[in-house]
């Protein structure tokens, strides 16, 4: 959509679902339902009475949330009318398991949603609530929420537990420290040229009903003024439209199983058992050490938006410029795919030579050209694990069959499932193009399927000094998909408009 004269509208925190802005992180107890709508009408009823939690900032802050998401399936259950769901996107109406989109996805052979243990076929949800308690509250908050009208409503597909791991995921790496920081305000231009690495992203690339990165409105329902749509917001860049989307964003879960035992065994086998080695070959996989410290060296010069949390900023503030041949931090590793920074223009180039690399010359040129700028593909991660932790000593035991499963509930949220999310795991993580690199995709992530001209995708390759790279193949699959849906977050208003029907 094209920009419009309208003023831009101050954010009413009171609409947005809190986990747009939090992680919930001192909410240690997590649980996720996945729901069918047996009977529209009690579904609505209960939507209407739902007390969603909001992103308005309390002290003290809350000691339990709930929040509730739908996908395209369940939105046509409540009996929103069709008119409404055709101005969702393209991806969200056509689902994850859209057989061209899981290719794109890495969701063949043992990822194949036919494998799945839910999001596929009669295990496809209709809604996702998802509950958060301090440590003891969870199950009170549940009784409190699921009674006679819930019942009545819906039909329990799935309930997907979550472990409290003190921010470490199985693998034994911290998690969840490198988040991009919403422009909340709305201060930043963005119509300047900004190929420096910057890590705040405009608030449109996480809600809907603002302007994003190409300082456009992403499209989203909009409908005509009437007594079913006052309560929703106004649309900002369409008069007289009522906004369904607006302070609402898509939400991407996925089901990912890890295999952390063959994970450490390959590891040691690799490096003949040596402790201290294989820790650094884990840290390469991933781009950080289990510390959750960088390879590459912390920057003086502060990178716009790092932060608040001042462990957060040490920890983030760096860029690949210091290792612009991938010896320190391996171009595959899954850090430096999932968000390449300032790979378009390392080394800082400016006048001339930032030309000289935007017109495609010059030595880097030939990977350069592989990426196109990360702002416009970043996501907001709410992920949390379950099943409990392996140490790698534990790992290299013989499992027993009572091994509880252990993985990832991965969530992000994204204004552009198709530009965001989608673009990340397909041309990032899975691609066996990336950054130059042949015959591997994401370490951690990657299916070793091979790949129609792509036989091997199962190496990875670690640059090392004096232009020598060392080579480890035959990488086994670490993570697999067990489930997966494209939900949408709305605005607790729209949770209203579609408890009245849409
Ligand atoms: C079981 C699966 C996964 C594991 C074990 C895992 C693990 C990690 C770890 C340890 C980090 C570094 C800590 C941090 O910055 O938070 C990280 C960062 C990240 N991961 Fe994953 N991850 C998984 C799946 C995914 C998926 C599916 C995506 C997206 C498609 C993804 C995207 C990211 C992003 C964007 C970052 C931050 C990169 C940065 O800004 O530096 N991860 N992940």
């Amino acid at each position: 959509m094209d920009r419009s004269p309208m003023t831009r509208s101050e954010l009413d925190y009171g609409d947005v679902q809190g986990l747009v802005r939090f992680g919930y992180g001192k909410m240690k107890a997590a649980s996720y339902v996945l729901l069918r709508v047996k009977n529209p009408a009690a579904g609505r009823s209960w939507l209407r009475k739902a007390t969603v939690t909001s992103a308005v900032a309390m002290d003290p802050p809350p000691s339990t949330a709930m929040q509730v998401a739908f996908t395209a399936a369940g939105l046509d259950a409540l009996g929103v009318a069709p008119s409404v769901l055709a101005g969702f996107s393209a991806e969200f109406l056509a689902g994850m398991t859209e057989a061209s989109r899981s290719r794109r996805l890495g969701d063949v052979g043992c990822n194949a949603p036919s494998r799945w243990e839910w999001g596929h076929s009669t295990g496809m949800p209709h809604l996702v609530v998802m509950f958060f308690a301090e440590q003891g509250g969870l199950d009170a908050l549940v009784q409190s929420v699921a009674g006679d009208v819930w019942s009545d409503a819906f039909e329990e597909l799935r309930w997907l537990g979550t472990a409290d791991l003190d921010g470490i995921e199985p693998f034994g790496f911290v998690d969840g420290i490198s988040q991009p920081r919403i422009d909340w305000e709305q201060r930043r231009d963005v119509t300047g040229a900004m190929n420096e690495y910057s890590n705040v992203v405009a608030l449109g690339e996480v809600l809907l009903g603002y302007r994003n990165e190409y300082d456009k409105y992403t499209d989203r329902p909009l409908v005509d003024v009437d007594s079913s749509s006052a309560g929703l917001l106004s649309a900002e860049d369409a008069p007289g439209k009522k906004d369904v989307g607006r302070n609402g964003t898509y939400l991407v879960m996925r089901d990912l199983r890890q295999d952390v035992r063959s994970f450490w065994q390959f590891i040691y086998d690799q490096v003949g058992g040596d402790v201290a080695e294989a820790d650094k070959l884990a840290s390469a996989f991933v781009g950080r050490t289990k510390a959750g410290d960088p390879l590459v060296p912390i920057q003086q010069q502060a990178i716009p938006g790092i932060g608040p949390d001042p462990g957060q900023i040490r920890r983030d503030q760096f860029t690949f410029d210091q290792d612009a041949t991938g010896v320190r931090c391996p171009f595959g590793a899954h850090v430096r795919r999932a968000n390449p920074r300032n790979t378009d223009f390392h080394g800082r180039q400016t006048g001339l030579g930032r030309l000289v690399a935007a017109l495609g010359f010059g030595s880097n040129a030939f990977r350069d050209d592989l990426m196109s700028s990360v702002r416009f593909h970043r996501i907001v991660r709410r992920g949390r694990e379950y099943g409990g932790g392996l140490s790698p000593a534990d790992a290299q035991r013989r499992a027993s069959p009572n091994d509880p499963e252990l993985g990832l509930h991965f969530i992000c949220l994204n204004a552009n499932i198709a530009r965001q999310f989608e673009f990340l795991q397909n041309a990032w993580m899975m691609s066996t193009k990336f950054s130059g690199l042949t015959g591997e995709s994401d370490p951690l992530l990657g299916n070793r399927e091979p790949l129609p001209g792509y036989p091997v995708t199962a190496d990875f390759m670690a640059p090392v000094e004096n232009g020598l790279r060392r080579r480890v193949s035959g990488l086994p699959q670490f993570v697999t998909v067990r489930g997966g849906a494209y939900f949408f977050l709305p605005s607790l208003r729209a949770v209203r408009y579609f408890g009245g029907g849409g």
